[in-house]
């Protein structure tokens, strides 16, 4: 649990949010939050394990700086350990088939970046939603996903169970007007990034009426302003309106009128998204509309959410780009706010699978292998070396450790049966049974972990060690208010 200075509480066990969010001071941790961040820019998961590498790492690293080794030696020992993984990692990854409208390996592979999560329970729900998502908007000749045509939106209210994928983008707003058409079918949607007011003067500037007819003949300025405005829009053939900014009263008024349905208030993003999915041009200008620069859909309509009736507006169909968006729903904000980082999360693994499909498998089994692989490679170094490659392997241990305390097992006890029934076997899909299936087999589990992600894992925690272990000094600026000496 997070709390911020405003007293706002955030609950998750995404790693890279968690040291987002933390107070941290101390400049080795500093480092290990970008570590973090820079694991989820690049591929969006993995963010907590590549932590707990380093940090394993870090320990095994003051172990061997007290048994005297020197830090260039470690850091040289490191390198080649995480070479010696990464190499065993290429014989052990899977090719993975997705072809024929067969998205069950995507799924699995969204369910385990999943399955730690809040929305555990509703796994194959939200592994379906976030698969169906990017395959609905990726192009798979480039090989490419455009995230910006999938929307994340929120609502509070419902459960989780109720998320559900929208074909289109949904904006959390209503008809500006309740008198308003509440469908509008093949429609031309003028997009407007300029309030429907009259000009205001920039400075600052008083108007004295002093007389009825004074104000009469602002009033009917006003209006023209207004209604110069909307023949605008009409003649251009647009029958939707939507505007970054409100509109006055009076104007919204007039659109009702001219049978405009109109949202007001849209976010400037959405409004991007929207231009984007609908082929149509921002508008700056009443001047500038016409018809070519309008979007197009097939259909605009109002809906209604939930058992409050909350009005949410779809935008179906776009012909330009295709545009979905996950609506989430559940009881609060903390809840709406965690399970979209847990789709980020999913999302962004069947992302990576579409530009590489290839696996290897999770709960440990992975660095239960690359352990033991790197572990054998140490005992056949004659040099010093040997030791760091050891403390290398020692230290990927880590996560099927901690897998295994989190399951409720006994880690050590665990990770030692785990060794030695790989080994005997010699299966490197054997891992920590979380889901107590009563198998290791994370294969016949389904738990699958992409092999770039893995890969990144390990070098990135490599790195960021060695990174650590060159620094001699650190020398900090005197206080001013200290005295210097
Ligand atoms: N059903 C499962 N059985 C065993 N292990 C699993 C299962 N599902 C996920 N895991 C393992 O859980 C680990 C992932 O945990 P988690 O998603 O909490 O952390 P992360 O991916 O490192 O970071 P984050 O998701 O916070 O960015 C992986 O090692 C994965 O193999
Ligand atoms: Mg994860």
């Amino acid at each position: 649990m997070l709390i911020s200075k405003d007293g706002d509480v955030t609950v998750t066990n995404d790693g890279a949010t968690i040291v987002e969010n933390m107070n941290v001071e101390h400049p080795i941790a500093k480092l290990l939050v970008e570590l973090s961040k820079s694991q989820d820019n690049e591929t969006g998961d993995g963010t907590t394990g590549v932590v707990i590498l380093a940090g394993a790492l870090l320990e095994q690293a003051q172990k061997l700086l007290d048994k005297g080794l020197h830090p260039l030696q470690i850091i040289e020992g490191f390198d080649k350990g995480c070479e010696y993984a990464v190499e065993h990692l290429k014989t052990i990854k899977n090719e993975i088939n997705y072809k024929e409208n067969n998205f069950e390996n995507l799924k699995k592979a969204a369910k385990t970046a999943l399955c730690s999560k809040v929305v555990s329970k509703y796994q194959d729900k939200f592994a379906e939603i976030a698969v169906n998502a990017i395959m609905a908007v990726a192009d798979q000749s480039r090989k490419d996903v455009n995230f910006d045509m999938i929307k994340v939106e929120g609502k509070v209210g419902g459960s989780l169970e109720e998320t559900q994928l929208i074909e289109g983008i949904v904006i959390d707003k209503e008809m500006s007007h309740p008198q308003m058409s509440k469908k509008v079918s093949d429609a031309s949607i003028c997009i407007l990034n300029i309030p429907f007011e009259p000009p205001k003067p920039k400075s600052k500037y008083n108007i004295d009426i002093k007389s009825a007819e004074e104000y009469k003949k602002l009033y009917e300025t006003e209006q023209n302003y207004f209604r110069d405005m909307i023949k605008n829009v009409k003649e251009s053939g647009a029958n939707f309106v939507i505007c970054q900014w409100g509109f006055d009263d009076e104007a919204n008024h007039l659109l009702m009128h001219n049978n405009l349905p109109a949202v007001r208030w849209v976010g400037g993003a959405e409004i991007e998204q929207i231009a984007l999915a609908t082929g149509g041009r921002i508008i700056t200008n009443f001047k500038d509309i016409k018809k070519e620069k309008l979007g197009r859909a097939r259909e605009v309509k109002e809906i209604n959410i939930g058992t409050k009736n909350e009005k949410m507006i779809v935008i179906e169909d776009c012909p330009t780009k295709k545009a979905v968006t996950i609506l989430v729903r559940g009881g609060s904000s903390i809840i709406v706010d965690e399970a979209k980082r847990c789709l980020h999360d999913a999302l962004c693994v069947v992302r990576n699978m579409i530009k590489d499909p290839t696996i290897v498998y999770g709960g440990g089994a992975t660095e239960v292998s690359c352990s033991l692989s790197v572990a054998e490679k140490a005992d056949n170094t004659p040099s010093i070396d040997q030791y760091a490659i050891r403390a290398f392997a020692q230290a990927l241990e880590v996560i099927p450790i901690s897998l295994a305390e989190n399951s409720g097992y006994n880690g050590i006890e665990y990770l030692a049966n785990l060794k030695a029934k790989q080994i005997k076997e010699n299966n490197p899909c054997l891992g920590v049974d979380c889901s107590k299936n009563g198998t290791f087999n994370m294969m016949s589990q389904g738990v699958y972990e992409g092999y770039l992600s893995k890969k990144q894992q390990f070098q990135l925690a490599t790195q960021v060690c060695k990174m650590i272990l060159k620094i001699d000094d650190v020398i900090k600026p005197h206080d001013l208010d200290e005295p210097a000496y």
